[in-house]
Protein backbone atom coordinates (compact mmCIF):
# COMPACT_ATOMS: atom_id res chain seq x y z
CA UNK A 1 0.00 0.00 0.00
CA UNK A 2 0.90 3.45 -1.02
CA UNK A 3 0.78 6.77 0.83
CA UNK A 4 -1.39 9.07 -0.78
CA UNK A 5 -0.53 12.02 -2.86
CA UNK A 6 3.29 11.18 -2.86
CA UNK A 7 5.29 9.78 -5.87
CA UNK A 8 5.48 5.88 -4.87
CA UNK A 9 9.12 5.83 -5.83
CA UNK A 10 10.20 8.61 -3.54
CA UNK A 11 8.11 8.20 -0.42
CA UNK A 12 9.91 6.49 2.27
CA UNK A 13 9.74 5.32 5.74
CA UNK A 14 12.72 6.26 8.14
CA UNK A 15 13.49 5.15 11.55
CA UNK A 16 14.95 7.41 14.24
CA UNK A 17 15.81 6.59 18.05
CA UNK A 18 16.00 9.15 20.53
CA UNK A 19 18.62 7.70 22.16
CA UNK A 20 18.93 7.34 25.72
CA UNK A 21 21.72 10.20 26.48
CA UNK A 22 19.54 13.04 24.56
CA UNK A 23 16.77 11.42 27.29
CA UNK A 24 19.27 12.07 30.16
CA UNK A 25 20.42 15.42 29.28
CA UNK A 26 16.04 16.42 28.50
CA UNK A 27 17.16 17.06 24.78
CA UNK A 28 14.24 15.00 23.41
CA UNK A 29 11.73 18.53 22.96
CA UNK A 30 14.99 20.16 21.18
CA UNK A 31 15.15 16.87 18.79
CA UNK A 32 11.51 16.32 18.41
CA UNK A 33 11.07 20.43 17.40
CA UNK A 34 13.98 19.84 15.28
CA UNK A 35 11.75 16.75 13.45
CA UNK A 36 9.03 18.46 13.46
CA UNK A 37 6.43 17.79 10.70
CA UNK A 38 5.96 21.73 9.95
CA UNK A 39 10.50 21.93 9.82
CA UNK A 40 10.29 18.44 7.89
CA UNK A 41 7.06 18.24 5.35
CA UNK A 42 7.60 14.31 7.27
CA UNK A 43 4.85 12.91 8.84
CA UNK A 44 4.97 10.83 12.36
CA UNK A 45 4.37 7.30 11.05
CA UNK A 46 4.32 5.08 14.61
CA UNK A 47 6.15 6.02 17.96
CA UNK A 48 6.65 3.96 20.94
CA UNK A 49 9.12 3.64 24.14
CA UNK A 50 11.40 0.51 24.34
CA UNK A 51 13.36 -0.51 27.18
CA UNK A 52 16.20 -1.96 24.60
CA UNK A 53 16.70 -5.62 25.15
CA UNK A 54 20.48 -7.54 24.43
CA UNK A 55 18.75 -9.05 21.59
CA UNK A 56 17.34 -6.30 19.98
CA UNK A 57 20.35 -3.88 20.86
CA UNK A 58 22.62 -6.79 19.07
CA UNK A 59 20.42 -7.09 15.96
CA UNK A 60 20.29 -3.19 15.47
CA UNK A 61 23.93 -2.80 15.38
CA UNK A 62 24.51 -6.30 13.85
CA UNK A 63 27.06 -4.56 11.16
CA UNK A 64 29.39 -3.17 13.60
CA UNK A 65 30.01 -6.40 15.85
CA UNK A 66 33.68 -6.67 16.39
CA UNK A 67 34.41 -3.33 15.85
CA UNK A 68 36.27 -1.86 19.26
CA UNK A 69 33.49 0.50 20.06
CA UNK A 70 31.17 -2.12 19.66
CA UNK A 71 30.04 -3.44 23.38
CA UNK A 72 30.29 0.15 24.31
CA UNK A 73 27.79 0.95 21.83
CA UNK A 74 25.45 -2.03 23.56
CA UNK A 75 25.87 -0.74 26.69
CA UNK A 76 24.88 2.94 25.24
CA UNK A 77 21.83 2.18 23.46
CA UNK A 78 20.90 -0.36 26.26
CA UNK A 79 20.90 2.98 28.71
CA UNK A 80 23.21 1.21 30.46
CA UNK A 81 26.16 3.61 30.18
CA UNK A 82 24.04 6.53 30.81
CA UNK A 83 21.86 5.01 33.44
CA UNK A 84 23.91 2.52 35.21
CA UNK A 85 22.11 2.05 38.74
CA UNK A 86 18.70 3.06 37.31
CA UNK A 87 17.50 0.54 34.65
CA UNK A 88 14.15 2.05 34.73
CA UNK A 89 14.96 5.05 33.12
CA UNK A 90 17.13 2.74 30.66
CA UNK A 91 15.08 3.82 27.37
CA UNK A 92 14.72 4.92 23.54
CA UNK A 93 11.97 6.75 21.95
CA UNK A 94 11.63 4.68 18.70
CA UNK A 95 10.06 6.76 15.83
CA UNK A 96 8.87 6.25 12.14
CA UNK A 97 8.97 9.41 10.16
CA UNK A 98 7.55 9.27 6.67
CA UNK A 99 7.20 10.94 3.32
CA UNK A 100 8.77 12.43 0.39
CA UNK A 101 13.01 11.92 0.63
CA UNK A 102 12.25 11.29 4.35
CA UNK A 103 15.90 9.16 4.99
CA UNK A 104 18.23 11.93 3.63
CA UNK A 105 15.91 14.48 5.17
CA UNK A 106 15.86 13.28 8.62
CA UNK A 107 20.07 12.61 8.01
CA UNK A 108 20.42 16.15 7.37
CA UNK A 109 19.31 17.39 10.34
CA UNK A 110 20.89 14.36 12.44
CA UNK A 111 24.38 15.70 11.15
CA UNK A 112 27.30 13.66 10.88
CA UNK A 113 28.15 10.39 12.98
CA UNK A 114 30.71 12.15 15.30
CA UNK A 115 29.74 15.35 16.88
CA UNK A 116 33.06 16.79 16.72
CA UNK A 117 32.72 16.75 13.06
CA UNK A 118 29.03 17.92 13.66
CA UNK A 119 30.29 20.81 15.48
CA UNK A 120 32.79 21.58 12.97
CA UNK A 121 30.70 20.89 9.22
CA UNK A 122 26.89 21.17 10.44
CA UNK A 123 26.62 23.63 12.88
CA UNK A 124 22.83 23.49 14.14
CA UNK A 125 22.38 20.06 13.33
CA UNK A 126 21.19 17.33 16.62
CA UNK A 127 24.78 15.84 16.50
CA UNK A 128 26.41 18.68 16.91
CA UNK A 129 25.32 18.67 20.29
CA UNK A 130 26.56 14.94 21.32
CA UNK A 131 29.48 14.33 23.42
CA UNK A 132 32.57 12.34 22.53
CA UNK A 133 33.60 9.24 24.87
CA UNK A 134 37.18 7.78 25.08
CA UNK A 135 36.83 4.25 25.27
CA UNK A 136 40.63 2.99 26.51
CA UNK A 137 42.31 -0.15 27.13
CA UNK A 138 43.09 -2.10 30.18
CA UNK A 139 46.43 0.00 30.39
CA UNK A 140 44.68 3.32 29.67
CA UNK A 141 45.69 3.36 25.84
CA UNK A 142 42.80 5.41 23.39
CA UNK A 143 41.66 2.41 21.40
CA UNK A 144 38.54 4.07 20.04
CA UNK A 145 35.61 6.40 21.06
CA UNK A 146 32.07 6.01 21.67
CA UNK A 147 30.31 8.60 19.87
CA UNK A 148 27.26 9.58 21.78
CA UNK A 149 25.47 11.50 19.38
CA UNK A 150 21.87 11.74 20.52
CA UNK A 151 19.96 10.05 17.34
CA UNK A 152 20.15 7.01 15.15
CA UNK A 153 18.62 7.64 12.01
CA UNK A 154 18.72 5.23 9.23
CA UNK A 155 21.23 6.12 6.40
CA UNK A 156 19.44 4.42 3.62
CA UNK A 157 15.95 3.35 1.81
CA UNK A 158 17.04 -0.54 2.61
CA UNK A 159 18.63 0.16 5.67
CA UNK A 160 15.46 1.76 6.83
CA UNK A 161 13.54 -1.75 5.91
CA UNK A 162 15.71 -3.82 7.81
CA UNK A 163 15.47 -1.52 10.94
CA UNK A 164 11.63 -0.38 11.40
CA UNK A 165 10.80 -4.18 10.62
CA UNK A 166 13.18 -5.17 13.17
CA UNK A 167 11.65 -2.49 15.66
CA UNK A 168 8.33 -1.89 14.91
CA UNK A 169 5.01 -4.85 13.86
CA UNK A 170 3.25 -4.11 10.90
CA UNK A 171 -0.04 -2.84 13.47
CA UNK A 172 2.62 -0.42 14.84
CA UNK A 173 2.23 1.34 11.82
CA UNK A 174 -0.42 3.68 10.20
CA UNK A 175 -2.16 1.43 8.14
CA UNK A 176 -1.92 4.31 5.20
CA UNK A 177 1.75 4.23 6.01
CA UNK A 178 2.99 0.61 5.30
CA UNK A 179 4.99 0.43 2.92
CA UNK A 180 6.26 -3.25 3.16
CA UNK A 181 4.62 -6.18 2.27
CA UNK A 182 2.82 -8.16 5.00
CA UNK A 183 0.69 -11.45 5.64
CA UNK A 184 -1.86 -12.89 8.40
CA UNK A 185 0.07 -15.71 10.18
CA UNK A 186 -1.84 -19.03 10.02
CA UNK A 187 -0.02 -20.84 12.71
CA UNK A 188 1.33 -19.87 16.21
CA UNK A 189 5.25 -19.05 17.14
CA UNK A 190 6.34 -19.14 20.80
CA UNK A 191 9.72 -18.38 22.87
CA UNK A 192 10.84 -20.72 25.64
CA UNK A 193 13.84 -20.78 27.56
CA UNK A 194 14.85 -23.49 24.98
CA UNK A 195 14.26 -21.31 21.87
CA UNK A 196 11.40 -20.67 19.54
CA UNK A 197 8.57 -23.49 19.48
CA UNK A 198 5.49 -24.21 17.58
CA UNK A 199 3.49 -25.30 20.56
CA UNK A 200 2.62 -23.60 23.94
CA UNK A 201 3.97 -24.78 27.48
CA UNK A 202 4.02 -22.43 30.76
CA UNK A 203 6.60 -20.05 30.71
CA UNK A 204 6.48 -19.20 26.97
CA UNK A 205 6.43 -15.79 25.42
CA UNK A 206 3.89 -15.33 22.42
CA UNK A 207 5.78 -14.31 19.82
CA UNK A 208 3.45 -14.69 16.42
CA UNK A 209 -0.31 -15.95 17.28
CA UNK A 210 -2.05 -17.71 14.55
CA UNK A 211 -4.40 -14.46 12.58
CA UNK A 212 -1.96 -11.70 13.24
CA UNK A 213 -0.85 -9.20 10.87
CA UNK A 214 3.11 -9.82 10.39
CA UNK A 215 6.15 -8.71 8.21
CA UNK A 216 5.82 -11.35 4.86
CA UNK A 217 9.37 -11.16 5.61
CA UNK A 218 9.25 -12.96 8.93
CA UNK A 219 6.53 -15.02 8.42
CA UNK A 220 8.87 -16.31 5.22
CA UNK A 221 11.86 -16.72 7.62
CA UNK A 222 9.44 -18.26 10.55
CA UNK A 223 8.40 -21.03 8.21
CA UNK A 224 11.34 -21.73 6.77
CA UNK A 225 12.68 -22.45 10.60
CA UNK A 226 9.81 -24.82 11.07
CA UNK A 227 10.80 -26.67 7.63
CA UNK A 228 14.96 -27.13 9.51
CA UNK A 229 15.44 -25.01 6.41
CA UNK A 230 18.27 -21.66 6.89
CA UNK A 231 16.40 -18.71 7.25
CA UNK A 232 17.49 -15.08 5.14
CA UNK A 233 17.49 -12.57 8.08
CA UNK A 234 18.48 -14.07 11.88
CA UNK A 235 15.67 -15.71 14.31
CA UNK A 236 16.44 -13.45 16.71
CA UNK A 237 15.54 -10.05 14.15
CA UNK A 238 12.54 -11.98 14.02
CA UNK A 239 11.60 -11.87 17.27
CA UNK A 240 12.85 -8.96 18.95
CA UNK A 241 9.92 -6.67 18.15
CA UNK A 242 7.57 -8.86 19.50
CA UNK A 243 9.13 -9.25 23.14
CA UNK A 244 9.88 -5.35 23.03
CA UNK A 245 8.72 -4.06 26.54
CA UNK A 246 7.85 -7.74 27.73
CA UNK A 247 11.20 -9.08 28.50
CA UNK A 248 12.66 -8.41 31.95
CA UNK A 249 16.08 -7.70 32.18
CA UNK A 250 17.28 -7.76 35.75
CA UNK A 251 20.55 -8.88 35.44
CA UNK A 252 21.12 -5.86 32.44
O1 LIG B 1 24.74 6.27 13.29
P1 LIG B 1 25.47 6.37 11.97
O2 LIG B 1 24.80 5.57 10.87
O3 LIG B 1 25.70 7.80 11.57
O4 LIG B 1 26.94 5.77 12.20
P2 LIG B 1 27.49 4.28 12.16
O5 LIG B 1 28.85 4.33 11.57
O6 LIG B 1 26.49 3.33 11.57
O7 LIG B 1 27.67 3.91 13.70
C1 LIG B 1 26.55 3.60 14.51
C2 LIG B 1 26.73 4.26 15.85
O8 LIG B 1 27.86 3.69 16.50
C3 LIG B 1 27.01 5.75 15.81
O9 LIG B 1 25.84 6.53 15.68
C4 LIG B 1 27.70 5.98 17.12
O10 LIG B 1 26.80 6.20 18.19
C5 LIG B 1 28.42 4.66 17.36
N1 LIG B 1 29.89 4.75 17.10
C6 LIG B 1 30.74 4.82 18.19
O11 LIG B 1 30.28 4.83 19.33
N2 LIG B 1 32.09 4.92 17.99
C7 LIG B 1 32.61 4.93 16.75
N3 LIG B 1 33.92 5.03 16.60
C8 LIG B 1 31.75 4.84 15.64
C9 LIG B 1 30.38 4.76 15.83
MG1 LIG C 1 24.69 3.56 10.51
Amino acid sequence: MQAQNQDAQEFQLTLVLIKPDALKLSLTGYILSQLSETHTGLRFAAAKIVHVSRRLAEQHYAEHRGKPFYTHLINYIMGKSHYPDLPHRRRVIAIVYSGYDAVNTVRRIAGPTNPHEAREKAPGSIRALGTVVPIKDAEGRLISERLDNLIHASATPEEAEREIKLWFTPTDIMPFMRIYPTDYAQEHYYLSEEGLTTSWRPGCYCVVAAGELVWKSDLEALRLWRQGKPTPISLDAVIAKYLINTEQTPAE
